[in-house]
């Protein structure tokens, strides 16, 4: 390995670390090596086919040509038919405190226990290619790699669903795709086949707005909560099970782009999550979920005004509480994407002892969908990848396959047997073997919806009326941006009719929004609202929010090398901006090396501006370009440091009351006021 981590105590983790141990085995080095074919004969010469003189033709019985041309052919695999833009990274898991009371999960059985976690951000809808900033959903697998087998946690960066039953999914995902006439658009739910479906499909209502809303466009991976949406059972030792629903809450906080942000970086950018993400933990700024559980007694099933079996339902913070039981930090990029994130597969059949399915009918219908999806992509031993390779031995009569990597000796290879003495032997529950939780269960066989899901706009009220009028503003926007790219009138229609039963008002500023008629449904007035379900209730840091630095030759030295190594303790990310790469020099001879020019960045990939300014060879050219990064970040509510010499840049006019902008001129506490307008984030009260 070449640089498989940097410094002591990363190295130190590293050796602690059972799955990085494991994976140590399977990494290769290739530099400095001789190169070979496949069957390790060595290669004398890469560059030309074999051929009868230099100007051919070529032969046949160039065999090394042929195997790299044909690998090479073959190097695609199939995408996920859902979420295939994603990213990976490795982490660590440390539980908070014993859940023995309510799971026997070995990997939550006592404070301080630590497991190695993989885990694959995505959204849903684009293909591989597309970009990272669509609105969609945000989905997150992490696989534990538990002492007691894998445990997957699947989840998704809102709690609910657009379905109730796993049989609407397909139909679901194929409104929501690229069209499959001219295969358009891409990454977008933007169009006609999605809004059609959720029009038709009331229950599609919630998480839609869910999706409109500004946890739609996420910031980044590291500052998104993210929720089961379905219903588990932990169960105990006694055998008891517990409803059990799964969040991560970033401690970060949760926070989002703006539309025209999430639209423009899409071009400038396609890689910006995934970008963030690989910076973020190369500089060992790493991203930090604190993992909450939600519970409810069994023999509180029907105690709530909603079904806790319901995945197209929340389960209100408020109402049912959120215990945060652990820690999970990501540490560790990966190697080779390809092998690690495309090659890894999760499943929320991948349960340990002491958690379950309960009937939720989602969850219930997907067990029967990831199976299948892993053996079309990967193929049926697709658990020996080493990615998806438990950490403790695993034993069966399963032998043959494509691609095994076993060679198991034995003669025997079914079970019950006499010769191997009935081995692999099976493991009574009390000794660790998996034990399904013998719920009792009785009623005909129907193809029905439960009565109690059938609320289907109660909750999507509440969520409206939870909003702040900022977060109401932006999910009109979004919305009209949605429908009006809807090219059928009647689908206008019929999705604007569809929201007038979460508020009158937002549905009527839509339709003259999209060119439709008002809908003729009244507003049902709702005075319940959650704090937890804004997302402006959340944690605010300057610590890792990139700051760009725009600056020419002759700044005060002492100054600005004051402010950005205060800025640095802070753990602000900084990026030096000027016309050209190379340094900058101030008017004491300080230098500053820059890391992006007016060109390779842009406003729109910075959080918050330090504009010092300087001199140029064209001044007016960057003059002009400071202009143009001052004017975006006003008007995305970003904070801006001014210092003393750049204060031309920027002033107060009639639509500039600079709220967030901070001056050092005569503020001998400019670095700490800046700092706390970085952490601050958006001034939504400019005007
Ligand atoms: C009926 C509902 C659902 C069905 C049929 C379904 C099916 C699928 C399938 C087929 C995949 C691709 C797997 C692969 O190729 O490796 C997938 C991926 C995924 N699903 Fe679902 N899904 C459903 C709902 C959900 C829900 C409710 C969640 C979480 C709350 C979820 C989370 C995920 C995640 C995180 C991935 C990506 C895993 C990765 O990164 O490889 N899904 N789903």
């Amino acid at each position: 390995m070449d640089d498989k981590s940097s410094g002591n105590e990363n190295e130190e983790r590293h050796r602690e670390n059972l799955k990085q141990q494991q994976l140590d085995q399977y990494r290769k080095v290739n530099t400095g090596k001789p190169m070979t074919t496949n069957q390790g004969r060595k290669i004398s010469e890469d560059q030309n086919q074999l051929k009868v003189g230099a100007r051919g033709p070529s032969l046949h019985e160039d065999h090394h040509y042929f195997e790299k041309m044909t690998h090479f052919v073959k190097e695609e695999i199939p995408e996920r038919v859902v979420h295939p833009r994603g990213y990976g990274a490795h982490g660590e898991f440390e539980c908070y405190q014993s859940m023995k009371h309510v799971t026997k999960a070995g990997f939550l059985q006592e404070a301080g226990k630590k497991t190695p976690v993989f885990n694959r951000f995505s959204t849903v809808q684009g293909r591989r290619g597309s970009k990272d900033t669509a609105r969609d959903m945000r989905c997150w697998g992490a696989k534990f790699y538990t002492e007691e087998g894998n445990y997957d946690l699947t989840t998704i960066n809102n709690p609910v669903l657009i379905n109730q039953d796993a049989m609407k999914f397909p139909d679901a995902m194929h409104a929501y795709f690229n069209n499959i006439r001219d295969d358009m658009p891409t990454a977008t739910g933007a169009h006609d086949t999605f809004w059609d479906y959720v029009a038709n499909n009331p229950e599609s209502i919630h998480q839609t707005l869910w999706i409109m809303s500004d946890r739609g466009v996420v910031k980044n991976y590291r500052m998104m909560a993210s929720w089961s949406i379905n219903t588990y059972l932990f169960v105990n030792e006694e055998g008891k099970a517990t409803f059990v629903r799964f969040v991560w809450k970033p401690v970060l906080g949760e926070h989002a782009l703006l539309m025209d942000e999430a639209q423009k970086i899409g071009g400038i950018d396609p890689d910006f999550h995934r970008r963030d993400l690989r910076e973020a933990i190369d500089c060992g700024a790493y991203p930090e979920y604190e993992l909450g559980v939600q519970l409810i007694a069994m023999e509180d099933e029907f105690k709530y005004d909603f079904d806790p079996l319901d995945p197209a339902k929340f389960w209100p913070e408020e109402v049912v509480p959120v215990q945060l039981i652990g820690k999970l930090t990501l540490n560790k990029n990966v190697d080779n994407y390809f092998a690690e994130t495309e090659q890894s597969a999760f499943s929320p059949g991948n349960v340990v002892p002491g958690i379950d399915f309960s009937n939720d009918p989602v969850l219930q219908g997907r067990l029967a969908a990831y199976l299948p999806a892993h053996y079309h992509r990967l193929g049926p031993n697709y658990q020996q990848l080493p990615i998806n390779k438990p950490i403790c031995p695993f034993h069966n009569n399963q032998r043959r396959g494509g691609n095994n990597f076993s060679i198991d000796v034995d003669k025997v290879w079914y079970h019950e047997n006499s010769m191997a003495n009935n081995t692999p032997y099976t493991t009574p529950p009390e000794k660790g073997g998996y034990e399904h939780y013998p719920e009792k269960v009785e009623g005909h066989k129907i193809r029905a919806r439960s009565e109690s899901f059938k609320d289907y706009f109660s909750q999507p009220r509440i969520f409206w009326n939870s909003m702040t009028a900022i977060e109401k503003q932006h999910l009109i926007e979004a919305l009209s941006y949605q429908i009006g790219r809807v090219e059928r009138e009647f689908v206008r229609q019929q999705a604007v009719n569809l929201l007038v039963n979460v508020d009158r008002e937002m549905a009527c500023i839509v339709a003259d929004n999209v060119g439709v008629e008002h809908p003729s449904g009244t507003n049902v007035p709702v005075s319940t609202s959650y704090p937890s379900l804004s997302i402006f209730n959340t944690p605010y840091y300057a610590y890792t929010q990139k700051v760009g630095v725009l600056i020419g030759n002759g700044f005060n030295g002492k100054e600005v090398t004051n402010v950005l190594n205060y800025l640095q303790q802070c753990g602000v990310f900084i990026d030096i901006v000027s016309e050209k790469l190379g340094t900058v020099t101030g008017a004491d001879g300080t230098k500053l090396k820059v890391d992006k020019t007016f060109l390779t960045t842009s406003p729109y990939l910075l959080d918050s501006l330090y504009v010092v300014g300087g001199s140029s060879l064209n001044q007016a050219k960057f003059n002009q370009d400071i202009t143009n990064f001052v004017d975006h970040a006003y008007t995305h509510y970003k904070p801006i440091g001014v210092a003393s010499l750049g204060q031309s840049y920027i002033q107060a006019s009639e639509e500039n009351n600079l709220a967030g902008v901070v001056f050092a001129t005569s503020n001998p506490n400019f670095g700490k006021d800046f700092v706390s307008v970085i952490a601050q984030q958006r001034f939504w009260e400019r005007k």
